[in-house]
């Protein structure tokens, strides 16, 4: 018999025992469940509301439980529709009539938001560990290619140049504002329903806040019907997966295009690249385009959710079980795709050369040209227009802005002078740009810095 068959008269149908069932996935919040259930029978206990013995028969029999499971050593089943009353069977089965007092002052709508709770603040951590590792692989990127010239882009058409360290440092910034956001999600999430019964709360003497201590919360939450229906907690952290979804797939596309034949601003290593079963010649950047296909995902498990929860009035409904799939996947995906980055972007070859060479080309210190007229008074429109000519005569001809002799670019302006040359290097150029966040060499080494300390503050343990 069902653990709420009292009021039936029926066997529940057996395509609606199948549908309804979820088993199959919330199974993997055993540990969780069980560590609530652990805190609330305890607390029972003390509170007085079931005696001492049978708290402690009850805590005991839930830790046996819990290792059965983890060891594989009992069936979960579909007729016993979820986590929760699965649990509760076993304990029951192995302890007898205590077993069947768990569940005072309580209801499965608030366990199901307390365990998802617990599943999500552990699993935020994991994330926060995962992007903080591969942070610290883009500093030390950014560190090693701090004077790394490369070609910037906008519009993906040569711009101007910056350093490659600057580049990788884009990410981290990127990076540093993911976690803040996990950490602002964590710590909005951290608050036990418990207490919040189905919907309206319970006539026992429960002692929320104590729970709540014992299972590391903050504190409770503060209204009933919000306890055991909201899962707001569980959209901000799709959506803060959503956004380092996002970033990943940007630096995955850019791996992508480094690492063809006509950029080769990158080699991938052998461990990180795939091969074709026809084409021999084939290395593919599969990792990084699995990234970016994956992001697509995590987007959908958003969106699925913020979709369950957009019509559902107050308080529990069964809907709400469509939560932790979604979860789930978004979870398992952005880990994933952290854990596989990191170790890519370790192990490629930079091609200095190929991006020296591509940094030259493409007029991209036609900017650093006009402002170096700018700096001489000649007002920067009228600049732009000088160089501007100069630019198109050189594409006729096939030629850079620095190969134009002296007098050539007197004749454009008699402002030019031999100090030209020296001030539209790539180097220069990049050295040049010394502005708060800007690409000279010292201020990423700064960036650097900066971001180490930063990293640090954010990803302190809670
Ligand atoms: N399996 C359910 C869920 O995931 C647990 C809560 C069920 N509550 C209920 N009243 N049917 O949401």
């Amino acid at each position: 018999m069902k653990l709420w068959g009292g009021r039936f008269e029926k066997d529940t149908d057996a395509l609606v025992e199948d549908f309804h069932s979820s088993i199959a996935f919330d199974r993997r919040l055993y540990a969780q469940d069980i560590e609530g259930s652990i805190a609330h029978a305890a607390m029972l206990g003390r509170a007085g509301i079931i005696t001492p013995e049978e708290a402690a028969l009850i805590t005991a029999g839930l830790r046996e439980v819990r290792e059965d499971i983890a060891q594989g050593r009992v069936e979960l089943e579909t007729g016993a529709e979820d986590i929760h009353m699965n649990v509760e069977k076993l304990l029951t089965e192995r302890i007898g009539e205590a077993g069947k007092k768990l569940h005072t002052g309580r209801s499965r709508n608030d366990q199901v938001a307390l365990d998802l709770r617990l599943f999500l603040r552990g699993e935020t951590d994991r994330t926060k560990e995962l992007l903080a590792a591969l942070t610290r692989v883009l500093l030390a990127l950014a560190e090693e290619h701090a004077e790394t010239w490369a070609p910037g882009y906008t519009h993906l058409q040569k711009a101007q140049p910056v350093s490659l360290g600057h580049h990788f440092m884009a990410y981290v910034a990127m990076f540093l504002r993911d976690l803040g956001r996990l950490n602002d999600a964590r710590r909005r999430l951290n608050y036990s329903p418990l207490g919040s019964g189905a919907l309206a709360g319970t006539t026992f003497p429960l002692r929320r806040e104590e729970v709540a201590r014992e299972l590391g919360f903050a504190g409770v939450t503060p209204n009933s019907l919000d306890g055991v229906s909201d899962r707001d907690f569980a959209l901000e952290f799709l959506s803060a997966a959503a956004i380092i979804m996002m970033h990943l797939s940007r630096l995955a596309e850019e791996i992508i295009l480094w690492s063809s034949g006509e950029f080769g601003f990158i080699t991938l290593d052998d461990a990180h690249a795939t091969g074709s079963s026809i084409m021999p010649q084939k290395k593919n950047p599969d990792v990084a385009e699995l990234v970016r296909g994956k992001t697509g995902r995590v987007y959908g498990d958003l969106v699925a959710l913020l979709t369950v929860m957009k019509g559902l009035p107050l308080a529990y409904n069964k809907d709400l079980q469509e939560d932790k799939e979604a979860v789930f996947d978004a979870v398992d995906t952005v880990q994933k795709c952290l854990l596989t980055m990191a170790p890519m972007l370790q192990a490629m070859t930079v091609r200095r050369e190929r991006l020296a060479e591509e940094a030259k080309k493409g007029f991209m210190n036609a900017t650093d040209l006009a402002d170096y007229l700018a700096k001489k008074q000649v007002p920067f429109r009228e600049a732009h227009a000088i160089v501007g000519r100069l630019v198109l005569a050189c594409a006729q001809k096939g030629r850079a802005l620095e190969d134009l002799p002296l007098a050539e670019l007197r004749a454009a302006s008699p402002v030019f002078a031999d100090d030209v040359y020296e001030a539209i290097s790539v180097e220069a150029c990049v050295r040049a740009r010394r502005v708060a966040g800007g690409p000279a060499p010292e201020r990423v080494r700064e960036a650097i810095r900066a971001a180490r300390a930063e990293l640090e503050s954010l990803y302190s343990p809670h």
